[in-house]
Order: C-alpha cells, then structure tokens, then sequence
C-alpha cells in the first residue's frame, strides 16, 4: 500500500454517544464485516464489555475502502470513553494522525468530549466533529454545531451529521477521513521502528503485541530487537487486524498490525517499547507516560490453594492491562496476596470481573485506599517499624502523623458519580498527583463480634471518622445475613468504639421441608449448604458473604 493511501485514525467521544455503533457501521461500509443485525459493537470483545456496555480496551481494525478508482487503507482504532480509561485514549493516539469526534447530538458536549478534544488537539491530529443520533426525536444538531464551533474553533461547517444507529450519511465521514486526515509520515526505506502500542496474550501463541510502523518493514523470519530488554526474537507472523487477525507477509512504515515473535513471558511486551532489527537497532521512538495508579487495594485468593492460579490470572490479565500495578503484599488473616493500583473505582472493578470471567478466579478485595505516606516521630520508633513490616499503608498506632494527598481520598469513591449528576454531566473530571500533604488522619478498624475485619480497614480524616464508621455499619447490618446467634457490628478508632449496628439471631433451617423425608435428600440439602459456605469468608464465628464487602464499599 502506498502511504498516501493509509489513514490511521480513532473514534474518540464520551460514553455512550455512539463511538462502537458508528465503528460498526464502518466495518459494514467498508465490506470488513457482513451487514447483518447482530453486528453490535463488534470491536467490544470482552464479556465485561458487552454486560457493561462500555468499552474498557481499545481494539484496532483495518478497512479497506475504494474511493475514485483507489483503495485505501484506514486503520481504525476504538477507544474507551470513561475516565478512567483515558489512558487508554491517549496511548490509542498515538498512532493516527485523526480523530473522529463523536458528539450526541442531543446530549450536546460533555465532559470527555472535552478531554478527548484536547488529547487530539495537543498531540496536533485532525479533528473531524460527527454529530450523532440526529435521528432521536429531541436531536438538536444545530445547537450542537454551535457549541462545537464555540468550544473547540472548528467552524460549524465542518460537522458531519449521522445517525449511527440508522446508517444515514455514515458515508460522508468516510468520505471526510480520506480528505480531512493526512497519510502517516513515515519512512519506508529507513531500518525498522515499530512502536508496540498494545498486547494481548493467547494461551497458546503467547503475547501477541499491536504496532505502528513509523520505518522500515518486518518480515516473517526477521529478527528483531527490545529497545526496552534488548532481547532479540524471531518473528513468527505479522498481520493486520481485520478485526480478527490476518497475517500477511510484511507489515510496511504506515501500517498498523500484529506482530507475534515467541516472547513467551509476559513483562517482555511492554507497551511503550520500540521493536528493531536485530542488525540495525536504532534510536527508540518516544514511549508513552506510564499510567499512574490512583486507587490501591488488596487481593487474596478465596483459598490459599489458589495462590498460584490467581498469580498467573493476575500476571495474564495485567498484560492486556498494563496500567495495573502490581506488588506482593501479605496479611495475618488472609494470607499471602498483592496490593494492586488501579485508575479508579471502575477500573478496579472492571479488572475483578474480568478476573472471575476470563481466568475463572474468586477473589477477595480489600477497601481501596489511596497512597499515604507516614512520617513518624522516632519515639514510636519501635512499634511503627513493626507496622511498617506488616502493611505498608496502614499503620498500627491511633497517634501518628501521616502524609497523604487530601483531596484523592475525597474523590475515589462516588466523586465522579455525584459531580456528574450534579452538574448535569456537563463537568470535566480528571485527576494527577499534586503532592502529599500533612492531615490529621485515623486508621478506622470494622470489628465484627469483637473481631477486625481485614478487609475495611481504613485509614480516614479524624473529623470523618463517626459518620464513615457508622455508615459502614449501616450498611454491612444490610448485606450480613442473620445467623445462629447475635453480631455485633462496630466501628473502632484504637480502643474506642465509635459506631454500632446490631443483626439478631436467626437460622435458616434448610431442613424445615423434609419433615418425614428421606435422609439422603437431607444430606443432600445439608451439602449444598456446606457449599454455600465455601463462598463465606469467616470472621471469628461470623460468616459474611464475600460480596458483602464490594457491596460496603460501593455506596460508601
Ligand atoms: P462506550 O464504548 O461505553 O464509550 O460507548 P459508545 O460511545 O461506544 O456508545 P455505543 O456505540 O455503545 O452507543 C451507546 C447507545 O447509543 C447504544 O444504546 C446505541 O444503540 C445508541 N446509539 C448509537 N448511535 C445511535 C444513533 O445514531 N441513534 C440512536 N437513536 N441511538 C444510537
């Protein structure tokens, strides 16, 4: 393919204005995919994605397209619209040289429409506006227009209206992708530089890494070289993705594709990396800020004989999502685990199902926290190193002096959410380190019957600590179900107890239908209790259903 007839470009919009539906219908248009009703966005391809409707990964696709007796090659790359997923949007973009921006056209510009213009516009793309959903009874293109003319400066001439869902003008922007964004500058007789701007890992093929040829040609059979770990493999295949793999012989400066080179281990396909020959390494290609955690929280096996098939799900997963940190952490009740970062809640959340549905694995998570620092006065020297030793995060003393960013803590939870509704989704969120800052702060125990609850330790400003605590309460005597005897639900600075709850005794007595029948469908029943059981985890004497802590944090 000649390289004034490539294309690279993303659909960037914020959530749920139409970027898989409008992905889809280009797929069609373009003869990628077959035209049939239950092409449903298509490039959505994880199960998480589908349920939540949401797009977590960005996936990558060419099309060919004929337009005035030539073919192009367009190369589409979907992105995530949540924040916490802009990672993901800004490391998508750094392989086109386009974006579609895709406003609804009755909900007008919201707040990722916002970040999203300004990812493209500092990395100097061409933005194409595509005002969507004109075919919704309350549509309301023209004030679109405006707001987008107002806001970003393009004038309102240059909006593209469709309807994603109905196919109605989807040509035109296919149209406008060939005329409105530039070809690739790169250069074809240069030694190879490829940037690995994504991977993905196959059970049996290993890690398969997407790139974006800035120079050169790789071949099947080349040899090329990490500039990251200065490995050197063979290639096995490279290919374009169209959406499924397809391999072709050679991947050209321009092109975006597949590259699958034996590297077996999953930390050796980092993203970021620049990929060489072997014979001609060259200087790399500028990687990409690393994402940097926000949200930390702890990860146990449900039973300690998983350990090891939770490592691995965990190793896999953080591969196709490398924005997850990962650190080997432990603790006296639920053994030997890790203390993951995340971007946010949702981010966390997402990476737990995905957990349970990709790699069959149950979990326990403990409450997220955000990073603190601690400084301590060095006569509590002794005590603090033995807490140091234990938990990094969570200090075992009430009179301590901790170090810790405000305002993320504030934020983690359901900031978003409620500024969203507040502002009516108008608001723009985003969130970077700021530094740490002094704050008078108490680590916050949940003591169930007299026993800590590991996992909702919290550390929590002083001022805060009542109403958390009995908020906590509150809401774990609704997710505990009643058992034999009476619990005790309270909340606990040091020795002072400051909230408490209270769920009364009650059995359910599985039996009470077999009067008079069998014993084998007794011990049957009694069985399936026990199993039931499996899913506990037990404190002390109490059990709590292992959704009963995700279902505490959530609406905290
Ligand atoms: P994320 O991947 O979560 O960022 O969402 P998205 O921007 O990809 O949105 P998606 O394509 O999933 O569309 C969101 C909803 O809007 C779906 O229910 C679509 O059916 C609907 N939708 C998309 N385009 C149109 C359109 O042109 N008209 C109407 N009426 N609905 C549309």
């Amino acid at each position: 393919f000649p390289v004034e007839n490539i294309r690279n470009f993303s659909i960037v919009a914020h959530v749920d204005h139409g970027k898989s539906t409008l992905a889809d219908r280009l797929l069609e248009l373009t003869g990628t995919i077959d035209k049939t009703k239950n092409n449903k966005q298509v490039l959505d391809k994880l199960q998480v994605e589908r349920e939540r409707g949401i797009t977590v990964k960005a996936q990558t696709a060419s099309l060919f397209y004929n337009c005035e007796g030539k073919q192009y090659l367009l190369n589409l790359i979907d992105t995530p619209g949540h924040v916490d997923f802009s990672y993901e949007v800004s490391r998508s973009l750094s392989a086109c040289q386009g974006v579609l921006l895709v406003v609804d056209a009755n909900e007008g510009i919201q707040a990722q429409t916002v970040a999203n213009f300004f990812l493209a516009f500092e990395a100097q793309l061409s933005v194409i506006p595509v005002i969507n959903k004109i075919d919704l009874k309350n549509a309301d293109p023209e004030r679109v227009e405006n707001q987008i003319e107002k806001v970003f400066d393009i004038p309102s001439d240059e909006c593209i209206k469709i309807s994603a869902k109905l196919g109605t003008n989807v040509e035109s922007v296919l149209q406008a992708i060939i005329e409105r964004i530039p070809p690739p500058k790169v250069h074809r007789k240069n030694p190879l530089r490829a940037l690995v701007f994504d991977s993905t890992f196959d059970q049996y093929r290993g890690v398969i890494a997407n790139v974006a040829l800035f120079d050169g040609v790789v071949s099947k059979g080349d040899k090329i070289v990490s500039a990251h770990t200065q490995k050197t493999y063979e290639v096995n295949e490279v290919g374009v993705l169209n959406p499924n793999e397809q391999p072709t012989h050679k991947l050209y400066a321009g092109q975006v594709g597949y590259l699958i080179a034996g590297m077996k281990d999953v930390t050796e396909a980092q993203i970021g990396d620049t990929l060489c020959l072997h014979k001609q390494p060259m200087e790399p290609l500028p990687g990409f800020k690393s994402a940097k955690p926000m949200v930390f929280a702890g990860m146990y096996p449900l039973d300690q004989s998983e350990y090891n098939n939770l490592k691995s799900a965990i190793e896999k997963l953080t591969l196709n999502d490398s924005s997850v940190t990962v650190h080997r952490d432990s603790s006296l009740a639920l053994g030997a685990g890790w203390r993951l970062g995340f971007l946010g809640l949702l981010h966390m959340e997402v990476f737990n199902q995905r957990l349970e549905q990709e790699y069959n694995a149950s979990v326990i998570l403990t409450t997220p926290t955000v990073p603190y620092k601690a400084v301590l006065s060095s006569s509590k020297l002794i005590k603090a190193r033995r807490a140091v030793q234990k938990n990094m995060i969570f200090i075992d003393q009430n009179r301590v002096m901790l170090k810790y960013l405000f305002p993320l803590n504030e934020i983690v939870v359901d900031f978003y959410d409620s500024l969203k509704s507040l502002s009516s989704g108008y608001a723009s969120f985003d969130y970077e380190d700021a530094g740490y800052q002094t704050a008078e702060l108490v680590k916050m125990d949940i003591l169930l019957n007299g026993n800590t609850v590991e996992e909702l330790v919290t550390v929590v400003h002083k001022d805060k600590a009542h109403s958390i605590g009995k908020a906590i309460c509150e809401r774990l005597k609704d997710s505990l179900p009643r058992q034999l005897f009476e619990i005790a639900i309270q909340a606990a600075i040091g020795s002072k107890i400051i909230a408490r709850e209270t769920v009364k005794a009650y059995r359910k007595n599985v039996l009470a239908k077999c009067y008079g029948g069998d014993i084998t469908r007794k011990m049957k029943l009694l069985k399936r209790q026990a199993e039931g059981k499996k899913k506990l985890r037990k404190i002390g004497n109490v059990e709590v259903p292992k959704d009963a802590f995700i279902k505490v944090l959530k609406t905290q």
